[in-house]
């Protein structure tokens, strides 16, 4: 793209002159779709709440099934945040600390979590990266080993909207904002119930509740009441540019998670705003 005129070097650019605030302006070179980076990689996400928290019983099954999957496929797991997080926000609320402060003490449960999976897989050779190696070094990391273990809390930090005391931006947009980013073949999102509800089935009157075999971003944002995942990924999803559908499954199910990476219908499948290539 470099033209030369006498001796000064130009730089010829679509953008070159463009307002970035105008999508009309922009859509025509920055609306198409991206590249796919690692096409051949599946992004498993475990509930800290839903399976971390419950140790042993529920743990050692899920590595077992993980550890399974391993010939089958490559791995980028990522761990939630579960109760310590939820304590750590009580204290620091009770402080007074803003959310930005809050995001950063809830991360560090979700990579501890994920420490936690990295050790017991460690024989297969699997470990925890830290975010900058998932941003950088991941092809390379899977290349070497078949899966690697990182935090899905996403690093807003102390970057993170101050519209709730709470952060916004959990595990689960963490996992999603990555798998689409990367252009993975698939999110498995792990939870202990079987999928979306129409609304909490453990909570009060929940065995009305029915399991929505099939949904879509769209319909979930027009749910009224609670979701077993981040309100955040909602919107996210609606916008993705990669990932056309996730699934949510009930990691507490043997099975489920290896039957939702071979593509098939075991929970709950989500359909995002991406388009078909
Ligand atoms: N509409 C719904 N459908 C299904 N489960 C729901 C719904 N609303 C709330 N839940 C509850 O969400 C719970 C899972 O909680 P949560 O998503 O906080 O855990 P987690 O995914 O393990 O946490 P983290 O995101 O920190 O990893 C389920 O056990 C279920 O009781
Ligand atoms: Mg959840």
């Amino acid at each position: 793209m470099a033209e030369h005129t006498t001796s000064i070097k130009h730089v010829a650019s679509p953008l070159a002159r463009q307002t970035l605030l105008d999508g009309a302006l922009t859509s025509p070179i920055a609306g198409k779709r991206p590249v796919r980076l690692l096409p051949w990689l599946q992004v498993v996400k475990i509930g800290g709440r839903s399976i971390m928290d419950r140790g042993a019983e529920a743990i050692l099954p899920v590595v077992d099934e993980l550890r399974r999957l391993l010939p089958e496929h490559r791995l980028l797991i990522l761990t939630g945040a579960g109760i310590r997080a939820r304590h750590i926000y009580s204290v620091g609320l009770d402080l007074g600390l803003p959310v930005g402060s809050l995001a950063p003490l809830a991360a560090s449960e979700a990579g501890q979590n994920g420490h936690i999976l990295a050790s017991l897989l460690a024989p297969e050779g699997v470990s925890y990266v830290e975010h900058p190696t998932v941003a950088n070094q991941l092809a390379i990391h899977l290349t070497s080993a078949r899966a690697v273990v990182g935090s899905a809390f996403p690093p807003y930090h102390h970057h993170e909207f101050p519209t709730s005391r709470i952060p916004t931006h959990r595990a689960d947009t963490g996992a999603f904002l990555l798998a689409d980013a990367l252009g993975a073949a698939g999110l498995t999102i792990v939870e202990d119930v079987d999928g979306v509800y129409t609304a909490d089935p453990k909570a009060p009157g929940g065995e009305k509740a029915q399991l929505l075999r099939e949904t879509s971003a769209a319909d979930l944002a027009k749910l009224k009441g609670s979701l077993p995942f981040d309100h955040a990924l909602v919107e996210v999803m609606a916008n993705a540019r990669q990932l056309e559908h996730v699934q949510v499954v009930n990691g507490l199910a043997p099975g489920r998670i290896t039957a939702a990476l071979r593509g098939e219908h075991v929970g709950t499948i989500i359909h995002t705003g991406a388009r078909p290539a």
